[in-house]
């Protein structure tokens, strides 16, 4: 299992990568805008740096056409660096960009995905992540775990190399649950993946470990104290 950071928050990657076991960072533009009008080109070398090479690093295209998305990738992977995995909406125009972009050898992530056809196409034009966007799906009422199913089927009847890369989420739950029905990876923010700790049982149970030892040990913090 893989988990993302959905961020370009600087400050979150850097406790998410501290905290949690991160393979990667994902962001699209609505995540951008949070952070306000950033030196697009400096803020991504700077989360490069802070994530290095060992983890990936996908940022969108923005143009509407596939003249434009190729320019997007091409500005990104000169700007910031040659490892990049370029996100593509998956549109009529991204398609045709995704198809021209993995004949270049591009490490591509096919994004704004919410149906079957959609992802189907996406998986033949040789992409590298499937990203599907499991809250906005529920909201459309789109069996999300179906959707997930369904490609997790396809990429081992057919045997692509894709992963599934779940998106958009707003509760542990549904983390879960892409898990459980063949996503590979997550994306989600940090605020997320903290609430995983929010059952108040794990605190209980340290306490009383806690102490426990102090009763025994009184001013002895830790096992190298003795
Ligand atoms: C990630 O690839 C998606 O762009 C993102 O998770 C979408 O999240 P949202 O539905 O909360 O906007």
């Amino acid at each position: 299992m893989e988990f993302f950071l959905d961020t370009a928050n600087i400050e979150e990657i850097k406790q998410g990568i501290k905290h949690f076991p991160i393979r990667g960072i994902t962001c699209n533009p609505t995540i951008i805008k949070k952070e306000g009008k950033i030196d697009f080109f400096n803020h991504f070398k700077e989360i490069r740096k802070i994530i290095g090479k060992q983890r990936s690093l996908h940022i969108q295209t923005v143009s509407q056409n596939c003249d434009g998305m190729i320019s997007d990738a091409k500005a990104i992977l000169k700007n910031i660096d040659q490892d990049i995995y370029i996100k593509i909406p998956v549109t009529a125009q991204g398609l045709e960009a995704i198809q021209i972009l993995k004949r270049e050898g591009l490490n591509i992530t096919a994004t704004a995905v919410y149906t079957k056809m959609q992802g189907y196409l996406a998986l033949e034009a040789g992409i590298d992540y499937l990203a599907l966007y499991l809250n906005r799906m529920e909201n459309l009422n789109i069996c999300s775990k179906s959707v997930i199913s369904g490609f997790a089927d396809k990429i081992s009847k057919y045997q692509y190399k894709t992963k599934i890369l779940a998106a958009s989420f707003k509760n542990i739950a549904q983390i879960n649950e892409a898990f459980d029905a063949g996503a590979q990876s997550i994306t989600a923010p940090l605020s997320l993946l903290c609430d995983v700790f929010k059952v108040p049982s794990i605190n209980q149970a340290v306490d009383v470990f806690n102490n426990d030892w102090a009763s025994l040990y009184e001013n002895k913090k830790g096992i190298e104290d003795l």
